[in-house]
């Protein structure tokens, strides 16, 4: 009797309906099945009971009964799909051979060049205090440095060069072309307000290794420009097209706050029409003055995500974030601080976040294997059950486990509930 597996696959609304006794031509196929038997369900991809996220591509699936015992024999090793849900679950990258690197583990830099900026936007953490960056040699070392503990560790690595404003550093396209000469996989990112065009070097270099783009956009036209300035919408947007024209993927990052969150589904539609395919959405980290009064309450925030959520429906750009409380609106939600992931801010400090100022280790003699297995933080950081107070007793711990960054700039104690949860407030 063939086994029906339900996938429900967010974006474009698809239900599909398999049999996964035949393979695609009807027939029970032994060489395929015997190549098949190593397959295993991917690395990125995240149980959350009812739901699959794959957190590589952003996409969500939902299970029901027959495709869950098929999923518990295939973590098992046994039991590999054939036939059309082999080939589907190959496509969207939820099954892999062991073999394959794209399914490595993947260690994720967020490295700043710099803090220097164009801009001075209401909310930022970054521009205020000048600090004495890295040399560009000291950076070489750097991506030396993380190159080595990628091969130590057998993962795959991903760098967001960022800032302060990432175009101010001349020197970029050399440190993007360093990282992707090492002999390990790493994939580059580039964090920007996309209000500087870029060199012709630097556009060559973004197109040359295939950079994600990340720019930016905090509201509306009015609203952006009331936060980061008069004319810098404009300025982002033809940044954005300018991108998009060469061929580059490009992301949008909006930071939700007071004064920008009614104005969500227009923004939406309006980067929707440049034709950018993902949103991360995040939430303001109350860093610095001004910034408390720019926070959500735990109950607006709810609306916000599950309005984001509502307008998720029929489209096809993904707006789903992959933060702390998006699990609510089943999304994957889990912060990878303390299990894969370290940033080294402008000064040079190891940080667990940008957005969690805890200094680990000074990347100008400090490696990442010193930082990663010495710090006591990140250690208590992996240890869920032990944060304070709701967070540490809540059974949605393992997929969410709160903002750390959020919890400490409003408590100091990073291990403190996350204060925009509404499970927090109701205690
Ligand atoms: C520091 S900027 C650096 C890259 C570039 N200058 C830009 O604006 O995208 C990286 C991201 O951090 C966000 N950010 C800055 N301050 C923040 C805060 N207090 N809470 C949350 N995100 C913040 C910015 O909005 C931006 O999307
Ligand atoms: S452009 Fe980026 S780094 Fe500059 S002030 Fe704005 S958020 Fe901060
Ligand atoms: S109590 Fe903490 S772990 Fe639970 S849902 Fe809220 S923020 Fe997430």
């Amino acid at each position: 009797m063939g086994q029906a597996f339900w996938v429900l696959k967010t974006g474009p609304k698809k239900l599909v309906s398999f049999e996964t006794s035949r393979n695609r031509r009807g027939e029970f196929d032994k060489t395929r099945k015997e190549v098949d038997m190593s397959y295993r369900l991917s690395r990125d991809v995240i149980d959350m009971g009812r739901h699959l996220m794959n957190v590589r591509t952003g996409e969500l699936y939902e299970v029901d009964e027959c495709g869950r015992a098929l999923l518990s024999t295939l973590a098992e090793g046994k039991n590999c799909p054939e036939g059309d849900i082999f080939d589907f679950m190959r496509t969207e990258g939820l099954l892999v051979d062991p073999s394959e690197r794209k399914d490595r583990d993947k260690f994720l830099l967020q490295l700043h060049v710099l803090n220097s900026c164009n801009l001075r936007c209401r909310h930022c953490y970054d521009w205020k205090n000048p600090v004495v960056t890295l040399t560009f040699e000291q950076e070489l070392v750097v991506i030396d440095n993380f190159a080595a503990f990628l091969k130590k560790m057998e993962m795959d690595g991903e760098i967001s060069f960022t800032g302060g404003e990432t175009f101010l550093y001349d020197r970029l396209p050399e440190l993007i072309d360093y990282a992707k000469s090492q002999d390990v996989f790493i994939n580059p990112y580039v964090l920007t307000n996309g209000t500087i065009p870029p060199t012709t070097k630097l556009l060559e270099c973004l197109v040359r290794h295939h950079v994600g783009m990340q720019v930016s956009i905090d509201g509306t036209e009015t609203i952006h420009d009331e936060i980061r300035g008069a004319g810098n919408y404009r300025k982002a947007v033809t940044g954005i097209e300018k991108f998009l024209a060469a061929g580059l993927k490009v992301s949008v990052h909006y930071v939700i706050m007071r004064r920008n969150a009614k104005v969500i589904p227009e923004f939406i539609e309006a980067v929707e029409d440049l034709g950018v395919k993902r949103v991360n959405f995040s939430c303001l980290v109350t860093i610095g003055p001004g910034a408390q009064e720019e926070m959500l309450t735990p109950a607006e925030n709810r609306d916000v995500i599950e309005n984001i959520a509502f307008l998720q429906k029929g489209r096809l750009i993904s707006l789903l974030s992959t933060r702390p409380l998006w699990h609510t609106v089943g999304s994957s939600g889990f912060c990878p601080v303390g299990y894969n992931t370290l940033t080294i801010d402008a000064s040079g400090q190891f940080l667990p976040c940008r957005r969690l100022p805890i200094p680990l280790g000074d990347a100008r003699h400090d490696t990442f294997f010193r930082v990663w297995f010495g710090s006591e933080f990140l250690q208590r950081m992996r240890e869920r059950e032990k944060y304070v107070g709701v967070c540490g007793t809540c059974p949605q711990a393992s997929v969410c486990g709160g903002c750390r960054a959020l919890a400490y700039a409003v408590t100091g104690d990073a291990f403190a509930p996350d204060p925009s949860c509404l499970l927090v407030c109701k205690m």
